[in-house]
């Protein structure tokens, strides 16, 4: 950890104790839900072959062109992905990248956390649901996410990051 970094925490710890809203950081939170660590494996004719170590080499790349930083993570549990949704907005986090992956179409504790922190969250699936089984339609995360890139494989974490620098 730098000195910057310490000093922005130190900011950040006072911030939040005396009430202000925390300085946002160049840091972009990339969070993926449950599955999507067999990605490369797991059905490849639906949503390729590159696994999620490689789309986070992809946006580091991306990222340090349009000058932000990625805090790329996985996990299966959802009310995990609540808990980071949270730590964005405590952290100051410039935006979040949501894969929420199944939990899109049945979480409702993801749709009140998007809706909690004032943190803008982009949704992003590499598949286009709305194309797929009725019960991908639904998606509790798109009705309160800033926008929403789907269906162009590893390409939609990138398109997403690139709209981040629009926000
Ligand atoms: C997904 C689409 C979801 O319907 C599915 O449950 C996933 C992945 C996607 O990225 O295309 O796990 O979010």
């Amino acid at each position: 950890m730098g000195e910057g970094d310490g000093r922005r925490q130190l900011r950040a710890r006072h911030a939040k104790r005396s009430g202000m809203s925390v300085p946002t950081t160049d840091t972009v939170y990339v969070l993926n839900g449950p599955n999507l660590n067999l990605l490369g494996l797991r059905e490849p004719e639906i949503y390729g072959s590159d696994t999620l170590d490689d789309i986070a080499a992809m946006l580091e790349d991306r990222a340090r062109e349009l000058g932000l930083a990625i805090d790329m993570r996985q996990t299966n549990h959802e009310g995990m992905l609540v808990d980071w949704l949270h730590e964005a907005q405590a952290e100051g986090a410039r935006a979040v990248l949501l894969n929420p992956a199944a939990y899109t179409h049945t979480s409702i504790a993801l749709l009140d956390a998007v809706k909690a922190i004032r943190t803008p969250v982009i949704e992003v699936h590499l598949s286009d649901p709305a194309t797929r089984e009725p019960f991908r339609h639904q998606s509790y995360v798109g009705m309160a996410a800033a926008r929403t890139v789907k269906g162009l494989g590893a390409r939609s974490y990138l398109v997403a990051l690139d709209a981040v620098a629009q926000l």
